[in-house]
């Protein structure tokens, strides 16, 4: 099968070829991304992405991509939002900076944390803001820390999180992750305080299992850690709803609600990380209470709360915590901030965003073109190579395949999901490739018709993919 030609349009992002050599060389020189990977970024041109308009982006040479990344799960209202983009503009002229601490405040941090509290599920009323997700939750492990602690059960030290978890990327949270990938030998973790427990990936259930039984096992086995070291040493359970970096992965029926459960029977804090799932990705500003029927005692965010005009996260937290920190006060200040705790001009941007995806009923535009978006991809199945599509609304995930039947896995030296990402970016699509899976998180505005158009060309990406590893001739696909 032939690559369609890649949809050209030149436009005013192009940048000139002196320009775009001038970038590139840069970008080689000087630029340390994040990831990086510092031999192959020497060797390798990056994809300067210039421009965005809607759900497409541009690349300097004035090619179109339709933006199946949505950034990074964040730019969930679309690009070129002048909405968003004046409200933080004018907020910058009036006031771009001013210093959050204790006795001094900002009328967007304030109106924003109003907003949130009254999108929030149940007694959560209580913001604070970070800089983005990792701080959201590095900062709520502190938070969890000094509640036990001025509560009198200073032993409740534990933190537990799931394989495959992705919680961010301070030291904190990166020893939360539970992504072997996500690990380097190189570097030092914090591991005296953080169990894991197994990933709730139903794909990747024990044989012979059903769903409901891995369920049963995963409950039993969170109970079991929990009893293993002491309902008493252990002080919350941090959970993505749906797991996002770690492959897009739905927990079975129930799994949510049960650990949760778990979790108020043994006196635990639940901490949500809702920092993908949260404003508009699953058709809910927050997918707790909405989707799984959960009222956690803190749920953190990032990403769509500003669709990433923005740098901002944060998390919302109970009345109850809230209380008992009240009471502990003054003998016990909480003893954590960053400089652009609530910055004027991210809180601008989250209220024009929030706004907007009100104005627009985005939440309502994904719960019904999210689905038919989430049936356009499980169409896909029929794809030899296809081995999982899971997901759900606009956060799905492909997962390739050698071996349908047995699911095994592709070795890692074929790079499939690599391959489809670069055959889909031919075809004017870009999509995350994650070992052999794909994940895919567009942004939320995209209309019936560019879902229809989506699905065309990530069809075309798996099949030129299937193609080559088929002629490459050591590949079997059954
Ligand atoms: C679930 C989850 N938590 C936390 C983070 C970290 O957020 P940030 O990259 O904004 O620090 C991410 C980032 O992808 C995430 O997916």
């Amino acid at each position: 099968m032939q690559i369609d030609t890649v949809v050209r349009s030149h436009n005013r992002f192009a940048l000139n070829d002196e320009e775009t050599a001038e970038v590139s060389r840069a970008d080689r020189d000087h630029y340390t991304h994040a990831w990086p990977s510092f031999r192959s970024a020497a060797q390798t041109e990056s994809l300067v992405v210039t421009g965005g308009e809607g759900a497409y982006v541009f690349d300097a040479a004035g090619r179109r991509y339709l933006d199946g990344m949505g950034g990074l799960w964040c730019v969930n209202m679309g690009y070129g939002r002048d909405e968003i983009c004046d409200a933080v503009a004018e907020q910058m002229r009036r006031l771009p900076y001013y210093n959050p601490t204790d006795g001094l405040a900002n009328v967007p941090a304030v109106r924003l944390a109003e907003k949130i509290a009254s999108l929030a599920p149940g007694e959560l009323n209580h913001v604070f803001f970070t800089c983005g997700g990792s701080t959201a939750n590095d900062s709520a492990v502190r938070l969890v820390q000094f509640y036990q602690s001025v509560r009198r059960k200073p032993d409740k030290r534990f933190i537990i999180t799931r394989l495959r978890a992705y919680h961010g990327s301070t030291i904190m949270t990166a020893s939360m992750g539970g992504n072997p990938r996500e690990r380097s030998p190189h570097l030092r973790y914090v591991t005296d305080i953080i169990r894991q427990v197994s990933c709730p990936n139903p794909y990747r259930r024990p044989d012979g299992m059903s769903e409901s039984e891995f369920c049963d096992f995963l409950v039993d086995e969170l109970r079991a850690t929990i009893l293993e070291l002491g309902p008493e040493n252990v002080a919350a359970l941090f959970a993505e709803p749906i797991l996002g970096s770690g492959g897009v992965i739905v927990p079975p029926d129930g799994y949510n609600f049960r650990t949760w459960q778990l979790c108020k029977e043994y006196d635990i804090l639940y901490v949500a990380d809702e920092v993908i799932t949260a404003f508009g990705r699953l058709g809910h500003f927050f997918a707790s209470k909405d989707m799984f029927g959960i009222e956690p005692d803190i749920i953190t965010f990032a990403k769509g709360i500003t669709s990433g005009y923005q740098p901002l996260g944060g998390f919302v937290f109970s009345d109850s915590i809230h209380k008992v920190l009240v009471e502990a006060e003054p003998q016990a200040p909480f003893v954590n901030g960053y400089t652009y705790t609530g910055h004027p001009a991210a809180c601008a941007a989250a209220l024009a965003n929030i706004a907007l995806m009100e104005r627009e009923d985005i939440c309502t535009h994904v719960r019904s073109e999210g689905l038919y978006f989430e049936k356009k991809m499980r169409e896909l199945a029929d794809l030899p190579m296809v081995g999982d599509i899971r997901g759900s609304h606009f956060m799905i995930c492909i997962e390739s395949v050698q071996d349908r039947s047995t699911k095994e896995p592709f070795s890692s030296s074929v790079g499939v999901g690599d391959l489809i990402a670069r055959n889909a970016g031919q075809l004017g699509l870009i999509v995350r490739p994650l070992g052999s899976m794909n994940i895919i998180s567009p942004p939320l505005v995209l209309s019936h018709s560019q879902i229809d158009e989506f699905a065309r060309l990530m069809r075309e990406a798996i099949v030129v993919t299937q193609d080559q590893l088929i002629a490459s001739g050591d590949r079997r696909i059954t």
